[in-house]
């Protein structure tokens, strides 16, 4: 076993900040819905607006963040694997199986994490941010002379915010259940708390996709 710093400080501040916020946005979001009422609507219109402007920012930071760092990378879109991954989470994890990818601080994430966060981070998020600021600047007054074309009706911004909230929603309970399938129940829980990750010591040994098992490498210097 060796630890390696997969996370560092602001990284982890970012997930933890964006979860907060999110998770608040849904709920506050879902009463403004008419799901249920906790807050009440009015207070709940004005949590959800705080709480988006406090995302914005945050989002910016991370923006600046990801492209100074470089770990915009991370999200690098690749086909290497994604099939062992994926067999691993339908079934391997069942068997007990080895992971297909193992994680370093230069490759943090497998290839179905890469698709899915690359996904919310052009397309997901982005439409949030925009219905929700249309929806924010909405102005009655002016709405008859772009009802003709459709898109900027309140209606059509309320039905692109909710199903965008829907996928969040069903992403954070997918997350959370994937945050029990690292190296252990709680290794990659602790590494987004500690920065820190105890991964095996295993240089020697490769991945089999046909076997979904992990190999000790054959010594070159032995095997002709
Ligand atoms: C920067 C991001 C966001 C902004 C600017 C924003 C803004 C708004 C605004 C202005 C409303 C309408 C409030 C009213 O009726 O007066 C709203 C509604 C709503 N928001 Fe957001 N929001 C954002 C992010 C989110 C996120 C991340 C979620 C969920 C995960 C969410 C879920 C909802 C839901 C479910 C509604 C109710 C939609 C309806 O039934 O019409 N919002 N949002």
């Amino acid at each position: 076993m060796k630890s390696v710093k997969i996370y560092n400080r602001f990284e982890r501040f970012w997930h933890w900040m964006q979860a907060a916020l999110i998770i608040f946005l849904a709920m506050t979001g879902l009463e403004i819905h008419g799901s249920f009422t906790f807050f009440g609507y009015e207070q709940a219109v004005r949590y959800h607006s705080t709480a988006a402007v406090f995302l914005m920012i945050l989002i910016v930071f991370a923006i600046f963040w990801h492209f100074t760092t470089g770990n915009w990378k991370q999200y690098l879109p690749t086909f290497e694997n994604l099939r062992a991954q994926i067999d691993f989470y339908l079934t391997g994890i069942f068997r007990g199986a080895a992971h297909p990818v193992k994680r370093d601080v230069l490759s943090k994430l497998n290839p179905i994490q890469r698709l899915v966060y690359l996904g919310l981070k052009i397309l997901v998020i982005p439409i949030m941010v925009s219905s929700g600021l249309l929806y924010m600047y909405y102005r009655y007054p002016q709405r008859e002379g772009m009802v003709g074309i459709g898109i900027f009706e309140l209606k059509s911004v309320a039905v692109l915010h909710t199903l965008g909230a829907y996928i969040l929603i069903a992403f954070i309970i997918t997350h959370l259940y994937l945050i029990t399938t690292g190296q252990t129940v709680g290794s990659n829980l602790k590494a987004m708390i500690t920065g820190w990750e105890d991964i095996e010591d295993d240089d020697d040994k490769v991945y089999n996709p046909k076997t979904t098992e992990i190999e000790v490498k054959a010594d070159e210097t032995t095997t002709n």
